[in-house]
């Protein structure tokens, strides 16, 4: 079925509302090739009022690329291992989902070899206190980030590639990461180029974090590190953001090369937030 999309942009450089399509339904290749251009033209893309199935998510995102599984696969969807429950909801005081999923600035899973092209998450339930919605989610144009750097700037870190590291130590979250062995084992760190170029693009984007990157390669630690600070501060400047206000049926998607996000956690437990969360994987960086 052919749907018509309408864009809506939001005030920031990134982040559009698509209006006139029901994800429940079959999309048409012309409707699913104009929201494939409104992704890459904007980089955050929502979906309000959804009523999806698992299924119908995990055939949504399917058509984006091949889904990946999360390293946390303990917090899957029972019988949808493509489907990550992002949540701090507790049953029997555990947690059923993983809690501290983006409680950090980040670029999702910069510290695989082929990080994902796009998350998408489905909003089941979101908190709220006295009429007021929490558990708002940021994300950071590195774009626009990159397109304000001087010349000089630019010239510096051309051709340059960080260090991602999975376990680093300063990952941001409030209660530490309780990785297994095997899981760091699992995943070595990984070079990516400092400004990385957009697969659908071509848009130059910084692709580089505070407490997920370790080191430049042929700079001097100090230097690396002060720089990695430098960059990963200008991302997130105010002017570069995009700030979604959640509401229950949002299917919202996200571009992991011309963005970083975090998801605030301004909520605590018993206020429920939990999202259902698909990821795309995406091409080696360049
Ligand atoms: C994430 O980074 O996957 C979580 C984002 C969110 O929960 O809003």
């Amino acid at each position: 079925m052919t749907q018509g999309v309408v864009v809506e942009k939001s005030a920031a450089p990134v982040g559009v509302e698509i209006k006139g399509v029901d994800l429940s339904q079959d999309i048409s290749p012309k409707t699913f090739c104009d929201i494939e251009s409104a992704f890459n033209e904007h980089s955050v893309i929502v979906f309000r009022d959804q009523t999806i199935t698992p299924e119908q998510q995990l055939a949504f995102s399917d058509r984006f690329g091949a889904l990946e599984i999360n390293a946390f696969s303990k917090y899957a969807l029972p019988n949808h291992p493509g489907i990550l429950k992002v949540s701090n909801i507790k049953e029997n005081g555990v947690d059923i989902g993983f809690s501290d999923a983006g409680s950090h600035w980040h670029s999702d899973m910069s510290y695989t070899a082929h990080p994902p092209r796009c998350t998408i998450l489905h909003a089941i339930e979101v908190p709220s206190s006295n009429g007021v919605i929490l558990g708002d989610t940021l994300f950071a144009s590195t774009g626009a980030a990159y397109d304000s750097l001087s010349d000089s700037l630019k010239s510096r870190i051309e051709g340059r590639v960080a260090v991602h590291q999975f376990s680093a130590k300063e990952r941001g979250v409030k209660a530490p990461l309780k990785l297994s062995q095997a899981q760091i084992d699992k995943h070595p760190d990984v070079r990516h180029p400092v400004a990385r170029t957009h697969p659908y693009t071509g848009r130059k984007c910084l692709y580089v974090r505070q407490g997920e990157c370790v080191a430049i390669d042929g700079m001097a630690d100090e230097e690396a590190i002060a720089l990695i600070k430098y960059l990963s501060d200008l991302c997130v400047e105010e002017r570069f953001i995009y700030r979604h206000k959640w509401r229950v049926g949002d299917v919202l998607m996200w571009d992991n090369c011309a963005l970083q996000h975090i998801a605030l956690r301004d909520y605590e437990w018993p206020q429920r937030r939990m999202m259902h969360r698909t990821t795309v994987g995406g091409d080696v960086p360049v």
